[in-house]
């Protein structure tokens, strides 16, 4: 009895290791199924000496397992190989390592954006966001801005299709109509920033684009003068740059402040003179003023009770001198050149 046990597993072993899935199914059967071989040495195994059975049925057993582990590999090796077949027929070879994920970066204005905003956010201002299609009530009337000014010519302003009967809409250029929003939402004393995208008809060059980004600061309480604006841009301009850069502050006019600055800062990239300076050695970095009362009025404050500065960013040319980027319009290229010289952690 053992020996036949014995002889059936060297066969059955063999006959499995040549077997294709069709002869696996009908030899599983022959093997091990209620008419199969196994199965009817294992019915003479009553007419063994009752001592003889335990050792016996062991062997019997072993056979089983030693079957079924057989008829297992063997599935398993040409479930592989059809598969190994089909990729190889579709042209994939599965053993070349992978292409990887290269680890993303943000953009760079993005970078400065989110920067900036958790400063803000912990000097206790509110992060606002107003619309890229604005009306021009919002974008020039309530700003103060007279009707006849060239800002809003359509050779400065891009604006939309005018629908009869509706308000002119126009792509904000600039991101001063948040303080009209934010003031009428949520009133005086308040302190906010609003980042966002703004869009003007220029004539592209190094330092001018259709699309690019700004920041607005808005702080608006009682007693606020050109000191508090003096100091909070001081404050920006240290933790952006991390070290002091020089800067010079002239008077600059804007409709919608009174009195109105510019601050300069010193070109990072020359000594005489370039094309992002404009041959002057200094670059416009952020225009502001103390609220115009007109501004106030506007958006519903009392301009007898409440004073303000805001201040106008340009996030794009921030992330510019930086970052040493010499051409406004690297950011909106989409060059991976570009965007892959950013660090990963840039903004998180
Ligand atoms: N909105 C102005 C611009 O885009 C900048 C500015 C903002 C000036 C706030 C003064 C105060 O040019």
């Amino acid at each position: 009895m053992r020996d036949r046990l014995e002889e059936l597993r060297r066969r059955a072993l063999e006959r499995i290791a040549d077997a294709d899935a069709g002869a696996l199914d009908e030899l599983h059967g022959a093997l091990l199924g209620r008419s199969g071989e196994l199965t009817a040495l294992l019915r003479g195994l009553g007419g063994l000496p009752a001592e003889e059975r335990p050792l016996v049925g062991r062997l019997a057993n072993e056979v089983k397992s030693a079957i079924q582990e057989a008829l297992e590999a063997r599935r398993d090796e040409l479930r592989r190989a059809a598969l190994e077949a089909d990729l190889a027929g579709a042209g994939l070879d599965p053993t070349l390592p992978g292409a990887g994920r290269p680890p993303g970066a943000a953009h760079p204005v993005l970078a400065v954006a989110r920067e900036l905003q958790d400063l803000f956010r912990s000097l206790g201002f509110v992060v606002w966001e107003g619309p890229e299609v604005e009306t021009e009530e919002h974008n020039f009337d309530a700003l103060n801005i007279p009707p006849d000014h060239p800002a809003r010519d359509v050779q400065d302003t891009i604006w939309l299709v005018d629908e009869p009967g509706r308000p002119r809409l126009c792509l904000r250029t600039h991101t001063s109509p948040v303080q009209v929003r934010a003031l009428r939402e949520l009133g005086a004393p308040l302190q906010v920033v609003a980042p966002g995208r703004v869009f003007r008809q220029e004539a592209q060059d190094a330092t001018h684009e259709h699309s690019f980004h700004q920041m607005e600061g808005l702080v608006v309480d009682r007693g606020i003068g050109v000191p508090h604006m003096l100091h909070a841009m001081s404050v920006l301009l240290e933790h952006v740059f991390g070290r002091r850069i020089e800067t010079r502050l002239r008077p600059g006019f804007f409709p919608f402040v009174e009195p109105g600055f510019e601050l300069d800062a010193r070109c990072p990239f020359c000594r005489a003179g370039c094309r992002v300076c404009k041959g002057s050695c200094w670059v416009e970095l952020m225009p502001g003023g103390l609220v115009h009362p007109h501004v106030l009025e506007a958006a519903g404050v009392d301009s007898e009770e409440y004073s303000g500065f805001a201040f106008g960013l340009g996030l794009s040319r921030i992330a510019m001198l930086k970052w040493g980027i010499d051409d406004i319009r690297w950011m909106m290229s989409g060059d991976l050149r570009f965007l892959g010289q950013f660090p990963a952690q840039a903004g998180r």
